[in-house]
């Protein structure tokens, strides 16, 4: 891609597309918003990093804070992938347990012990195991189904006294997005209450997203730690795990679990962040389900107009359009998602003009640039994008 703005991108040839993939997450404003190319400009006068903490950085966590009161303290880092593999060391650390329990589908970055049965591009690609990743890194890892508490219960009767956490991503976006069933966030908090585990909720793709406190506020449910990156620095890099102040000062300085990164808090992630998260206000949520809705309506209603079995998923301003008729809960029923013809569908919709992510298994993005003309050209684009489609055979 050669640029964006707004809704738009254009690729090098000059082609425009609609954005429906918004960098993956972060773009929740849309491609060069205003107030944070004014914040980046001005920060950019005062200089882009000093291995010291900002004032802006203070900001950004009493803003995060306020918006997620389990957040009392909270580092930053530079990537999802870093917040989550911290998340996971200080939960090892404060409960002196080795086992996690992570859900089939589920994707919390890079980290080796948290790719075990991963979402995103490792389902896509169909990766199998984890080549690279030692016995002793993935054999700690324990995997659920997404909605399946009595899974976990048997991982906790199994292994009694041994699971530091249960990771999970509230509405899980990396298998696509599949929402959480009435009463399995709130079953996660008691068994791993019961347990003396930690709850670590991921909302890198959910936080500030599905409401202005995320996932957490939107189910009302409380974590013990929370992963955040994506919305959090407007497009730049960051991310950043956080909780009470009791487990967090368990890390170093005030306490021994040690994590550092030269350039943790980086002033221009940090100015992108701040200026995100101020200009999402009631009414930008209000938007961004709006367009939500309308994108998944339009989805639903081209596709039952052309006789094609689709569920779509969504939850506020994410979703995932799986060629399924069969309900998607978990990554057995995603699986079952027919992604040959996604395949189609999706170089049909990029040849109209639209820019979804390019897989079966990942959340679509949009934005509160999303306007009345961008909704109403994916309403057009997406109007005769299931006619004729031949619906391979083979799914997964
Ligand atoms: C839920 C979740 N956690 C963690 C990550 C990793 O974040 P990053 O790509 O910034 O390392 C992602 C990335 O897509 C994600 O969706």
């Amino acid at each position: 891609m050669a640029r964006g703005n707004g809704p738009w991108i254009w690729d090098v040839d000059g082609n425009r597309y609609l954005d429906l993939v918004g960098s993956w997450g972060p773009l929740i404003l849309g491609h060069r918003p205003a107030p944070v190319l004014t914040a980046l400009h001005a920060q950019l006068e005062r200089g882009w990093t000093f291995g010291a903490p900002t004032e802006g950085e203070l900001q950004l966590a009493a803003t995060v804070s306020e918006r997620m009161p389990a957040i009392e303290m909270l580092r930053l880092v530079n990537s999802g992938t870093e917040a989550a593999m911290s998340a996971v060391r200080l939960a090892r650390a404060v409960t002196g347990r080795a086992k996690l329990i992570k859900f089939a589908g589920g994707y919390h970055g890079h980290a080796d012990a948290l790719l075990v049965e991963a979402g995103s591009g490792v389902a896509t690609l169909g990766i199998p195991g984890t080549p690279g990743i030692t016995t002793g890194a993935a054999g700690d890892t324990l995997v659920a189904s997404f909605n399946a508490l009595a899974d976990v219960e048997a991982a906790m009767t199994r292994w009694p006294g041994q699971i530091a956490a249960v990771i999970v991503e509230p509405v899980a976006g990396n298998m696509g997005v599949v929402p959480p069933e009435p009463g399995f966030l709130e079953g996660l908090r008691r068994l791993t209450r019961d347990d003396g585990s930690l709850l670590i909720f991921d909302e890198v793709i959910t936080g500030f997203r599905v409401a202005r406190g995320g996932a957490q506020e939107r189910f009302g449910v409380t974590p013990d730690l929370t992963c955040l990156g994506k919305v959090l620095g407007g497009g730049l890099p960051i991310g950043a795990y956080g909780g009470g102040r009791a487990i967090m000062e368990q890390v170093a300085p005030a306490g021994p679990v040690y994590q550092a990164g030269t350039l943790s808090g980086n002033p221009l992630a940090v100015a992108a962040g701040l200026a995100t998260l101020d200009a999402l206000d009631e009414r930008a949520y209000q938007q961004l389900e709006d367009a939500g809705a309308r994108a998944a309506n339009a989805l639903q209603s081209a596709a039952d107009a052309a006789g094609i079995p689709l569920t779509v998923n969504r939850v506020g301003s994410i979703l995932t359009a799986f060629f399924t008729d069969g309900l998607v809960t978990d990554y057995a029923s995603a699986r079952k998602a027919n992604a040959t013809s996604f395949a189609s569908w999706f170089q049909r919709l990029l040849a109209k003009g639209v820019s979804l992510p390019p897989s079966q298994f990942e959340a679509a993005f949009v934005s509160t640039a999303h306007d009345e003309e961008a909704l109403a050209f994916l309403e057009s684009a997406l109007r005769y994008s299931f006619t004729d489609l031949q619906l391979a055979g083979a799914s997964g």
